[in-house]
């Protein structure tokens, strides 16, 4: 696992392994050629796979190569630095391959999608005029209109609105659903954000707070379980602060949305992200304690360990009623390992506050962390607050914190070695005869075993850690499966 980036553009989830931190291009072939370039979160690696679903009807299928396609959309992320600047840069190549294709007599549809067309819509059809359609991510579900529109049109189409409606209930039911692997899927229960951290632009890029109904999250989850998924890692933005409408009215929260996923048949694990603190309730916490499905490992940033600048970050929180929180949960479930997201050099951090956040670090524990140095967004309040840091002062205390980070998570990842634990088995490993899948903890593992237990949760006694994952030996019984 890697632990930390300072990559600042991209909202990346390099530790877990999973999609999100490079571009994810899609493969397959079909009528109309439709190709997809992702950045930043799940959530955005999910909305694509929307969009493919909802511009198939039209004759659209995911093509290699954008030479070999009639509509391109670039999926783009705006949570930290140099955003716009990484779209212009990649339009400048798509509008190559636009222009070698137009002198063929084929036509392009270039579309900017996601938080940067959100947030810097106008500018993006101002800068690079060959952009035919802009959409925000609350308007996916009018993608075949806008086609339509652009077609019909010849000139550029932009959607940013935040309509009154919500998308989840104008897209289609997936057909197939979007899986890592076959094993493991993201569900997107929850958008957008209502907290207002001072540095943060996904209040303004994805609206606010918006859930999804239990009865269209479980047929979705039912259909993923019914076609070999085992694995479901609920997403949202502030997924915690799930509340989602049950079909006889009442209204569910996340413990209770945990227990009727748990029950589904052939639905062995489940995850969630990203959580805040604020709306870690106590039925949450009893939820870990009460249903085993619901893995042993939290992603719950906390950003800073400086009552200081908790505050003015707007978090919500003291650094002891996160500690405090903590404690909660490990008492309800002692296995828990945790994971968090840090930003050092917000304004007006001094030595002390950085030093207060270090002390968190030591006292929680944390066996994956992502760190950033704070990027000013244009339009949000830290932007514009006075005793911004310098950056040779963020860089050293980046560098110092993550290598306390890397410590704690080789430690964490040093502990379990010795142990059996149940691995879920996804796909080959690198060296022929290995099968890899990950740990409970989200740890890659690899064994020597056949290639029949892929799909299943077996037993694994954990011998090595290597830099970013473990091996080890099936327990006999599997071996000779
Ligand atoms: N600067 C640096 N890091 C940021 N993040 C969000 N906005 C910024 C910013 N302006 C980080 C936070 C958040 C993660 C997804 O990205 O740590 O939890
Ligand atoms: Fe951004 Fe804060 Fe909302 Fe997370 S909780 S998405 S950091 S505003």
């Amino acid at each position: 696992m890697t632990i930390v980036t300072t990559d600042t553009s991209l909202l990346s989830r390099t530790g877990t392994g999973l999609p999100g931190d490079r571009p994810q291009e899609a493969v397959a072939t079909n009528t109309h050629g439709l190709h997809m370039i992702t950045w930043g979160c799940q959530m955005n690696v999910y909305d694509s796979a929307r969009m493919t679903d909802v511009l198939r009807p039209l004759g659209y299928g995911p093509v290699d190569s954008p030479a070999d396609a009639d509509m391109i959309i670039l999926n783009t992320c705006h949570i930290r630095d140099r955003a716009a600047e990484k779209v212009f840069s990649e339009l400048g190549r798509l509008r190559l391959i636009k222009e070698e294709r137009q002198a063929t007599g084929q036509k392009t549809v270039i579309a900017v999608a996601g938080c940067v067309a959100q947030a810097e819509g106008e500018q993006i059809l101002a800068r690079a005029p060959y952009v035919d359609i802009v959409l925000g991510p609350q308007t996916y579900h009018r993608l075949p209109e806008m086609v339509a529109r652009a077609a019909r049109a010849g000139g550029a189409v932009i959607d940013t609105d935040f309509p009154a409606e919500q998308k989840f209930d104008f897209l289609p039911e997936n057909a197939a659903p979007q899986t890592v692997g076959n094993y493991t899927a993201f569900l997107t229960i929850q958008e957008g954000c209502d907290k207002f951290c001072s540095f943060c632009v996904v209040p303004y890029t994805r609206g606010a707070e918006a859930s999804r109904p239990v009865a269209s999250i479980l047929a979705e989850a039912r259909r993923m379980t019914e076609s070999g998924v085992r694995e479901i890692t609920l997403l949202g933005q502030n997924v915690n602060a799930w509340h989602g409408e049950a079909p006889d009215g009442s209204i569910w929260g996340l413990a209770r949305l945990a227990e009727a996923l748990a029950m589904l048949p052939g639905l062995q694990r489940i995850r969630y992200t990203t959580s805040h603190p604020r709306d870690m309730d106590d039925a949450l916490i009893a939820a870990h304690r009460d249903i085993p499905a619901l893995m042993p490992f939290l992603h719950l940033p906390v950003q800073s360990g400086s009552d200081k600048i908790l505050k003015a970050m707007n978090r919500g929180h003291t650094a002891d009623e996160y500690r405090d929180l903590i404690r909660r949960l490990r008492d309800a479930r002692p296995d828990l390992a945790l994971s968090s997201d840090f930003i050092v050099g917000h304004p007006g951090e001094s030595d002390e506050d950085f030093e207060a956040t270090m002390q968190l670090i030591r006292d929680v524990g944390f066996a994956l962390s992502y760190s950033f140095k704070y990027s000013p967004r244009p339009g949000t309040p830290a932007a514009g607050a006075p005793l911004q840091i310098a950056e040779d002062v963020k860089d050293a205390r980046l560098q110092a914190l993550q290598a306390l980070l890397r410590e704690q998570q080789d430690a964490f990842n040093e502990s379990v070695v010795g142990l059996t634990v149940p691995v879920l088995f996804t796909g080959t490993g690198r060296k022929p005869g290995q099968i890899a899948g990950r740990s409970p903890w989200l740890q890659p593992v690899h064994v020597d075993g056949p290639e029949s237990l892929i799909g299943t949760e077996v037993p694994v006694l954990l011998t090595t850690r290597l830099s970013n994952s473990l091996s080890g030996t099936l327990t006999q019984e599997f071996a000779r499966i």
